[in-house]
């Protein structure tokens, strides 16, 4: 009898298995993408989303407490002694109405994710909770990541909170915000800094990890995917378990937007949601290769048969023009992002789009998210701009509501915030105006005043 959990190349023509314990994340017969397997009658899922809700009054259960593993039942890849937790994915679904209005929706049509509220700030603890466990059952003594700064911010946590393995991060030169480079070298992580962009690293620590045995914990690996597909269940748990009509999220490795893919690929199939929302994956301007491959050159997964000769002839492209990414949104600062087959799977799956959003877009919305809400890094606001846009095409309706997933925390980019706020034009030209952002429409700049009581309440009453 084989093991009711597995993992299995997503290229239906090839569908080679391999054992849950393999660490190797590629198709042993063809190099392609793995996606961890269920037999689902021999693990069998809950009947009904709302079983789940059995789990709200265990809080002192971590296992019930964490917003991954209280769905563990659909995650179902380790037993219950072997899962590591920090207690992640406590995060807020708000709805959002100012930053509705600025999108184009009616009130309470517009929520926002806001997965900045992570243990170490960005959605990645949801994914990096499930590939510790696996690194743990696997035996991994070292644990290793190509990052644009949040995947290994959050590997540090998770090395410095269980102690259980050496972390370590490869990340570009001058490519992250400091904000995470703050938390790869607080937490302690061997942090490599690489003469190259997010690209090169992400190469590199492939390399790395294959010659030296170490446990690779980007998205390649299929058990991350896993535990990002408890952002759909918690949207879902939020809104009552009723699917909204679009999910909007940014592209960068395209790690969430395939995960959100598998996820309500297995609720349809376990029937336990009756429609699927349409999914809008929003790509930085200057890191479009999702855009260019899908809306510019018409690639579809096309039943698991892409056209690959046309990716393989566009990375040809980008490497020969040495054409880099670039943009001010670094945490998607990507041109060769490895999930792309399985994201072109979870378009096909969930009817979906792909939009680019320039960095002026960004950070405009990301001000408006600001304003509106608890705030967002950069990237994040990908998604915001994004849903503007498509409603703007009438590709959103007006009445249709919409989740935009904010991924990472505002205080994770700081230097683009303020510059983005700041009356001086120095800094504003230095950050931002060399990435072609132009205006600062929604800028909240500080008020000068000298350290005169008169002079400051004169301000105070000009200003409130
Ligand atoms: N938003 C944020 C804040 C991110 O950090 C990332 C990816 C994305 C969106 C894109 O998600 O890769 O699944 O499409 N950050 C990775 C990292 C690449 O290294 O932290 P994706």
């Amino acid at each position: 009898m084989t093991d009711p959990v597995f993992q299995r190349c997503i290229n239906p023509d090839c569908a080679a298995t391999a054992g849950v314990d393999e660490t190797a994340f590629q198709c042993p017969r063809c190099g392609g993408l793995m996606d961890v397997a269920y037999d689902w009658d021999r693990l069998p899922p809950p009947k009904s989303l709302r079983d789940f809700e059995a789990k709200w009054s265990r809080r002192t259960d971590p296992l019930s407490f964490s917003g991954v593993w209280r769905f563990r039942e659909l995650l179902p890849f380790a037993a219950p002694e072997q899962i590591l937790t920090v207690g992640e994915g406590q995060t807020i679904l708000q709805r959002a109405d100012t930053v509705a209005g600025f999108v184009g929706l009616e009130p309470g049509r517009l929520f926002l994710q806001y997965e900045g509220m992570n243990p170490s700030g960005s959605f990645k603890d949801n994914g990096m909770t499930a590939a510790f466990t696996h690194a743990r059952i696997a035996g991994a003594r070292r644990a290793a990541c190509a990052s644009t700064g949040n995947t290994s911010a959050s590997l540090a946590v998770f090395c410095s909170a269980t102690g259980l393995m050496r972390g370590i991060v490869f990340i570009g030169s001058g490519k992250i915000s400091y904000g995470k480079l703050a938390q790869a070298l607080d937490h302690g992580a061997l942090t490599v800094q690489i003469a190259g962009d997010f690209d090169d690293a992400m190469q590199r620590v492939q390399q790395v990890a294959r010659k030296l045995g170490i446990y690779l914990v980007n998205s390649v690996n299929p058990f991350r995917l896993e535990g990002q597909k408890t952002i759909m269940y918690r949207v879902l748990e939020a809104l009552a378990w009723e699917p909204p009509d679009w999910i909007v999220v940014p592209g960068g490795n395209l790690g969430n937007c395939s995960a959100f893919g598998k996820a309500y690929l297995e609720l349809a199939e376990l029937g336990l949601v009756k429609q699927v929302p349409r999914l809008a994956v929003i790509n930085a301007a200057g890191a479009n290769t999702f855009y260019q491959l899908t809306e510019r050159q018409g690639l579809r997964w096309n039943g698991g048969r892409p056209d690959n000769a046309r990716s393989e002839a566009y990375f040809r492209g980008l490497a020969a023009g040495n054409l880099r990414a670039s943009t001010i949104a670094s945490a998607i600062e990507i041109n060769l992002p490895v999930n792309l087959p399985k994201a072109l799977r979870a378009l096909e799956k969930m009817n979906g789009v792909v939009r680019e959003a320039s960095d002026q877009e960004m950070l405009d919305a990301k001000a408006k998210v600001g304003a509106g809400g608890f705030g967002c890094e950069p990237a994040s606001a990908a998604s915001v701009a994004g849903a503007r846009k498509l409603r703007a095409e009438g590709v959103i309706g007006k009445d249709e509501r919409v989740v935009c997933i904010l991924t990472g925390h505002q205080l994770k980019d700081p230097t683009a915030t303020v510059a983005y706020h700041s009356a001086d034009q120095k800094t504003f030209d230095e950050v931002l105006g060399s990435r072609g952002v132009r205006r600062a429409t929604y800028a909240n700049r500080a008020v000068q005043v000298p350290n005169n009581l008169d002079e400051i309440i004169k301000a105070i009453e000009v200003y409130s």
